[in-house]
């Protein structure tokens, strides 16, 4: 299959583009987007067969569901049994944004887009191209990242072309993404709102909307005994090819410690990397050093997360080493996708002190 590939800018969006990935997405084609997060990989959500194309083009596990993105609100009610005042008020708050609902599924969902389960995820993303595109697809546009399975997010278009180029019809290049992350996802299926996965919108700030907002306890701790309630969470995403080890402490023995390891891998003959703040970076003695941001600007950190890791596959590292953040705010989002790409491996020195 050849994949067009086409410019867009939020400020610019061209009408006949537009109609063009709607007509590919009616038909049951496929298409990848920019939202506000990351890109997505888009096909007709209410269509078994879109669906099917998805799970194949990403190679990712039929039961792991997938994300419905609307453009209008009215459009909720066709897609969900019913909707809780919950659901609302979050509405109201926080879409369109980086913020995704569980709910009941309306019969017209099929299980193919729904991995199967009885609920529905629901997002309305901020993104203008995006909000563009979804109106042109007929509204109801089901997008996981556009990835393939196991690798980082895609937060440049030129990500989305090594992964998907000969495998779907269209990828609209808009240029760079704002967040960087997935969107929080809150289930509002049980008694109390539970966060499945920690993005943008935080715990924090559904609580000021909500009250009571439980988080999934998997998130965070590698050696907790349930599964994760999103299915998603349940694979080890995010995995560069390098190994990777997060370490927690102070600035000093983190520089310390990592600088010893990094000469110890190097011993053994490997390519070593480092995840550093910018306060730190010139003090690692590794191979390759990325600065993910400072430490106090929590949005550019998470901005620059998967692009790093891609990048430390492009460069063939082999042990890449991390600073650790703090895990309120998007910090909390920060430290579930580093720990996931470690494979929750982390060593805190501030025991060892
Ligand atoms: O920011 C985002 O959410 C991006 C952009 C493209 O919108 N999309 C995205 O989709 O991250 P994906 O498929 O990579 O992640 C969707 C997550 C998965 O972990 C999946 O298991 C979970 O949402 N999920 C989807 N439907 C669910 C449901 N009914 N119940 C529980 N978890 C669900
Ligand atoms: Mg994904």
């Amino acid at each position: 299959m050849r994949t067009v590939v086409i410019a867009q800018e939020e400020n610019r969006i061209d009408a006949k583009v537009m109609a063009q990935a709607g007509e590919i997405i009616k038909r049951g084609g496929l298409v990848a987007f920019p939202t506000e997060t990351v890109y997505g990989l888009g096909g007709d959500g209410l269509n078994p067969q879109s669906s099917r194309k998805i799970y194949e083009a990403k190679g990712r596990p039929s039961d792991n569901p997938l994300i419905i993105h609307i453009c209008r609100m009215e459009d909720l009610q066709t897609i969900v049994k019913e909707i809780p005042d919950e659901a609302k008020k979050l509405a109201e708050a926080f879409w369109p944004g980086p913020l995704t609902m569980i709910l009941p599924k309306a019969d017209c969902v099929p299980k193919e887009t729904t991995g199967g389960l009885d609920t529905v995820a629901v997002r309305m993303p901020s993104h203008k191209v995006a909000l563009a595109f979804i109106e042109a697809a007929g509204g109801f546009v089901a997008a996981p990242s556009a990835n393939l399975s196991g690798k980082p997010s895609p937060t440049l278009a030129k990500y989305v072309v090594e992964d998907m180029d000969g495998r779907i019809d269209m990828i609209i290049d808009g240029g760079n993404i704002e967040i960087g992350l997935e969107s929080t996802i809150v289930d509002l299926t049980g008694d109390v709102p539970m966060i499945l996965r920690p993005g943008y919108i935080t715990q924090e700030m559904l609580k000021d909307v909500l009250g009571e907002v439980t988080c999934d306890p998997t998130l965070l701790d590698g050696d907790c005994k349930d599964r994760p309630k999103a299915p998603g969470m349940r694979y080890r995403h995010y995995a560069p090819k390098g190994d990777m080890l997060i370490l927690e402490g102070s600035p000093e023995a983190v520089v310390k410690e990592i600088n010893q390891m990094v000469e110890a891998s190097r011993a053994q003959g490997l390519k070593t990397g480092v995840i550093a703040t910018g306060e730190n970076a010139d003090k690692y003695c590794a191979d390759v050093v990325k600065v993910i941001g400072n430490r106090s600007e929590e949005t550019a950190i998470a901005a620059s997360l998967y692009r790093i890791l891609r990048e430390f596959d492009d460069e063939e590292v082999d042990a890449i080493y991390s600073e650790s953040f703090a895990t309120d705010g998007i910090g909390q989002a920060i430290m579930n996708r580093l720990l996931k790409a470690a494979g929750h491996k982390y060593k805190n020195l501030w025991e060892d002190a």
